[in-house]
């Protein structure tokens, strides 16, 4: 059976393949673009067991069979390399060390002081989205506000944002072969940026997370410069375009389906599952990064080798009937609603509650300012990323009032 998870038809209708690729699991060989063949757990319980199993699976690419990309990474120029080494690849003890220096910095409390400052920024982009000329709601509102919120928490000087911006776009964007020479050069003019930055932290600490992790001392153990440089590369790069997607995506969600947000709106206390309900159906990040088998062994039925691959696809699992009644249904006060849609185990999303803070704020400011907003286009027109993994709007205009001619159908 063949799977198209790129085409324009499945970004904009997931769902009917999604229920295929959970009714073939628990396990589904897909092909991929570039990639090729790949093994996705599929089912709600293969993702959760996957994900879990830190005896049996690694993320950690050295432990894969793929012996090409192990081989490119050795070759690599080092700021590049130091990158890669960030906590998302590491298992066990060493990814906990990691992750133990930035959980306290992302707890729900921690958050929740962030929420009137998030708000300000909000505030602000949708005041100049409702007088821009081409009202895209991706560029003005959804890209731009988890940029400038990273930014802040990182405690990166106002005057230095457009330039450290663009430094991590290019590592974003690091997949084409033109990309590699550009990837070099932002990464050597940002690790120098990002050392005087450490060096100023180390005099004269603030309340930022770049001072909390050049101060991190774990049991007499510190963190070294490239740690710092990987978690800030990861903290970037995982917690910037995933929240653009789920906003984009949830705003347009809300107006296919009126009568759920109507419901919103006169009940505000539906916000949290009405937020999780959305990052379930709109599937912003589609799959996790691989698991490769520490051995050879069976995984829900099927034999696999030591250093195959697995991932997750969590977009399936949500759509798994056996775990969500009717999954096609948008149904804002779900509960319980035990979605997948931040992955599982120890690599659990560390930015869950910041991105469910982001989302929240601007669907309260958004439908405070422009309760009548509507999309500026028909629906067939507005076009998806075709990337592999995420649900991503390219544009997204929408208009703060509706067109009095459109509504008269004239
Ligand atoms: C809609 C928004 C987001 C979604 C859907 C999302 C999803 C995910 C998923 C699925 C994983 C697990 C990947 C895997 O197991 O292979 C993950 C990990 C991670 N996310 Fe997020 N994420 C979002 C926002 C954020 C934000 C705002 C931040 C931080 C500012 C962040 C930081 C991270 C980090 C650091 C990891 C790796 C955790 C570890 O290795 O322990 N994410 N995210």
């Amino acid at each position: 059976m063949t799977y198209d998870l790129n085409s324009q038809a499945y970004k904009r209708d997931p769902g009917p393949t999604l229920a295929r690729l959970v009714a073939a699991g628990p396990v589904v060989r897909v092909r991929v673009p570039i990639v090729g063949e790949v093994a996705f757990a599929t089912t709600y319980a293969a993702v959760e067991a996957l994900l879990k199993d830190e005896a049996l699976f690694s993320t950690d690419i050295v432990n894969g069979r793929n012996r090409r990309i192990a081989a490119l990474l050795r070759f690599m120029p080092r700021n590049v390399r130091v990158m890669t080494g960030n906590m998302l690849q590491k298992d066990g003890a060493e990814h906990r060390r990691l992750r133990k220096v930035v959980d306290g910095s992302f707890r729900r409390a921690a958050v929740e002081a962030w929420v009137p400052r998030i708000e300000e920024i909000a505030d602000r982009l949708l005041d100049d989205w409702i007088i821009s000329a081409d009202g895209d709601f991706v560029r003005h509102v959804a890209r731009a506000l988890p940029l400038a919120v990273i930014c802040e928490v990182l405690g990166l000087p106002d005057k230095d944002r457009p330039q450290f911006t663009q430094w991590m776009s290019a590592l974003a964007n690091a997949g084409s072969v033109w990309g590699l020479p550009r990837l070099y050069i932002s990464l050597s003019r940002m690790t120098r940026y990002l050392m005087a930055q450490f060096a100023k932290r180390r005099e004269a600490p603030g309340d930022d997370l770049i001072s909390v992790l050049v101060h991190a001392s774990e049991d007499g153990d510190s963190l070294s410069d490239d740690e710092v440089l990987a978690m800030l590369g990861l903290l970037f790069i995982a917690g910037h375009e995933t929240t653009t997607h789920l906003i984009s995506g949830s705003v347009l969600t809300l107006l296919q389906y009126p009568d759920e947000l109507a419901r919103l709106r006169v009940d505000p206390t539906m916000e949290a599952t009405a937020i999780d309900e959305l990052l379930r159906f709109v599937g912003a990040v589609e799959m996790t990064k691989p698991r490769y088998l520490l051995r050879d062994a069976d995984f829900m039925g099927t034999r696999f080798r030591k250093g195959d691959a697995i991932m997750a696809h969590l977009s399936a699992a949500n759509w798994d009937a056996e775990v969500f009644a009717d999954p096609h249904r948008l149904d804002l006060a779900r509960k319980p609603n035990r979605h997948v849609a931040f992955g599982g185990g120890p690599h659990f999303c560390l930015g869950a509650w910041l991105a469910k803070a982001e989302l929240a704020v601007v669907l309260r400011r958004l439908w405070a300012k422009a309760p009548d907003v509507a999309l500026a286009v028909p629906m067939d027109d507005l076009r998806w990323t075709r990337q592999s993994g995420i649900r991503a709007l390219v544009t997204l205009p929408l208009t703060p009032t509706p067109h009095t001619g459109m509504k008269d159908g004239k």
